[in-house]
């Protein structure tokens, strides 16, 4: 193989408010691994958080955690794939080997050990990630998920992150059929939470947030009713759409204004189910939560990883059942991912998603 070959495009966190584009070696699978040559992946709100120096990795780091890609190599123990083979892989990284793992909380990964909080996340993170030419994916026999012959790259590259995280806010919020439900936040986390309360059963959702486009999309999603933010008292009017209050609220963006206000829009005994990044203090009404007396249930979750629930989302997308490729607005290559950044970043021209072809 000559050095060109082992060279690659990658996206590197150098600093706050400075990732580069860079030729970088090309990572070779060791046992257990495999390298994918990555055909899509998307910029997450949480590598903004990265840039930002609001969630910190190490300098020299390939950030992007969403990959969609074709089996190049494979190290030993890897079984059940061909080179060449079309493979999603969830954001979540799972070892399916650890105490966390085998207890059912795949993304509280210890790698072998026992529990590590967040150790599931290492694409970005921890490891290089998916913002590049090429992608070491280790445990590869958990988390290569074989693309059903059909699927785009683009109705699956969702489904790693955001659709995951946000279906896992329904289902971890116990949502039964017949609830009401108000989601917090239209963001892409919180549209894909609306679209898995829709498929959970939900028979009301309420939608809350404050761009029109937004609103636009959680109708589109499922939404019954959408709520401005900026205009309405949102509380009040969930209690009197519902008559009393929600029986679940989905917390979709990480501040202590949604969280309060997702608490006290529940009915006594409701769940709140909490998927934003919060920084700093978060604090808890006594009033909200009936002095510790409600009956209520706060719950959280980290994006649920590793192969079976990849291939799950694919039967969802597969069977018509959703649809997110209207999340896609935007469309970069590797060498304009900081105008796709600054696209993101700053919310602008309606941007929803940017998908990334390296
Ligand atoms: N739990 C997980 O596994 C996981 C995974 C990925 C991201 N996240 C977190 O989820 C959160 C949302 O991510 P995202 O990418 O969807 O964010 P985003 O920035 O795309 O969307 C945030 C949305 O919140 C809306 N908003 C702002 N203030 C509001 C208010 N007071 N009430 C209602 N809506 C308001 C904005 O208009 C925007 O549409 C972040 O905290 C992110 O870090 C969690
Ligand atoms: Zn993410
Ligand atoms: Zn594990």
């Amino acid at each position: 193989m000559n050095t060109v070959m082992e060279k690659m495009r990658a996206t590197v966190f150098r600093g706050v408010n400075d990732i580069r584009v860079e030729e970088v070696a090309r990572p070779r699978p060791g046992v257990g691994e495999a390298v994918i040559r990555v055909t899509l992946t998307t910029i997450c709100g949480t590598d903004l958080h990265i840039v930002r120096g609001e969630y910190p990795v190490k300098p020299g780091l390939i950030i992007g955690h969403e990959p969609v890609g074709v089996v190049e190599q494979q190290g030993a123990g890897v079984t059940g794939y061909e080179i060449g083979d079309r493979v999603l892989v969830g954001a979540i990284t799972p070892c399916g080997q650890c105490h966390a793992c085998l207890s059912g909380h795949l993304s509280q990964c210890g790698h072998g050990q026992g529990y590590e909080a967040i150790g599931g996340w290492r694409f970005g993170n921890t490891i290089n990630g998916a913002q590049a030419e090429y992608l070491l994916v280790p445990s590869a026999q958990a988390n290569m998920a074989s693309i059903p012959d059909g699927l785009t790259d683009e109705q699956v590259v969702l489904l790693s992150d955001i659709a995951s995280t946000g279906f896992g806010g329904a289902e971890s919020g116990g949502i039964r059929i017949g609830d009401s439900v108000v989601v917090f936040a239209q963001g892409s986390i919180g549209l894909c939470a609306t679209a898995g309360a829709k498929l959970m059963g939900a028979a009301l959702i309420i939608a809350v947030d404050g761009y029109e486009n937004r609103l636009a999309m959680a109708r589109r999603m499922g939404a019954d009713v959408v709520l401005d933010y900026r205009q309405v008292d949102v509380v009040a009017e969930v209690k009197r759409v519902t008559g009393g209050g929600a029986d679940v609220s989905i917390e979709a963006l990480g501040t202590q204004q949604t969280f309060e206000n997702a608490l006290r829009s529940l009915r006594p005994g409701g769940t709140l189910s909490s998927l934003g990044v919060y920084s700093g203090k978060l604090q808890i009404p006594y009033d909200a939560l009936a002095a510790g007396l409600g009956d209520n249930q706060i719950v959280t979750t980290l994006c649920p990883g590793g192969k079976e629930r990849m291939r799950r989302l694919m039967e969802v997308v597969r069977s018509h059942r959703v649809d997110f490729t209207p999340l896609l607005t935007h469309t970069v290559s590797i060498d304009e991912i900081t105008e796709g950044y600054r696209i993101f970043g700053g919310q602008l021209d309606g941007v929803l998603k940017v998908a990334v072809k390296p």
